[in-house]
């Protein structure tokens, strides 16, 4: 059974506001991507890594790669104009024998080796899994973006948020996305052409320490994390 895992670190990280790429930027004390990559190469269960990065990052990326993970093999892919297209280089950079792909963005630094381990175990009875966690807050969907949108209230115990990494069989997932060019859908997670297909997706249990650096208010929220720090106890 051979696993690729794409990492999609190609994009250019506007909601962050640092002058370069979001990946770039120090997370105690080493880059957000070099923590991600940490655990993917500690991972048993991974045969094959594919980095998806823009071309304008390319070279420091390899540097990055090489000082913090020397002679560890990486595949390079290019990245698109949107993550979904950077996903779709990965799927095609894979080895032809890639039997199992996960999908894993660069900005979730936390997710540790046996998060992938565990993934390819859920492989043996599932064609797709997504790690998930409940929501906290009440979500409203919005009819148009002015002030005075209608509003509609979805159910709060119907609701997950999805977290990476997603885990597929490589032919699942490469159907997943042609169906998805071919009919020019767009979304923001992968899972979501698999659904689109009609396939059955597993949810297995994600962690809320498993953030995605998003925001500069992430970066001491995950330092707590990644420190293994204990919420102080109050009273
Ligand atoms: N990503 C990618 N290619 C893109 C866009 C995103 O490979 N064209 C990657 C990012 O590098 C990140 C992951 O997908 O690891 C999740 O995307 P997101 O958090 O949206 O990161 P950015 O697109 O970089 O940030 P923003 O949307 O704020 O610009
Ligand atoms: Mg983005």
């Amino acid at each position: 059974m051979k696993v690729s895992v794409i990492v999609v670190a190609a994009g250019a990280g506007l909601r962050f506001g640092y002058i370069r790429n979001k990946l770039f930027y120090p997370l105690c004390g080493r880059p957000v991507l070099a923590h991600t990559l940490d655990h993917v190469f500690a991972a048993k269960s991974i045969d094959e890594v594919i980095l998806v990065t823009s071309i304008e990052d390319r070279a420091d990326i390899q540097k990055m790669v090489s000082f913090f993970h020397p002679s560890v093999p990486v595949r390079y892919a290019d990245g698109g104009a949107e993550r979904q297209e950077s996903v779709y280089h990965g799927l095609l950079a894979c080895s032809a024998s890639t039997d199992i792909v996960m999908v894993h963005d660069g900005a979730r630094p936390w997710a540790g080796p046996d998060w992938f381990d565990k993934g390819l175990a859920a492989m043996k009875n599932a064609k797709a899994a997504v790690y998930a966690i409940s929501v906290k807050d009440t979500i409203k969907e919005k009819d148009d973006e002015t002030p005075a949108a209608k509003l509609h209230t979805l159910e709060r115990s119907r609701l997950i948020a999805v977290q990476t990494p997603q885990i597929f069989h490589h032919s699942t997932l490469l159907a997943a996305y042609e169906y998805a060019k071919e009919h020019h859908l767009s979304a923001t997670d992968d899972a979501s052409f698999v659904e689109a297909l009609g396939e059955p997706v597993v949810i297995l249990s994600g962690d809320e320490r498993n953030r995605k650096v998003t925001t500069k208010e992430d970066i001491p929220v995950l330092e707590f994390y990644m420190r293994g720090a204990s919420v102080p106890h109050v009273g």
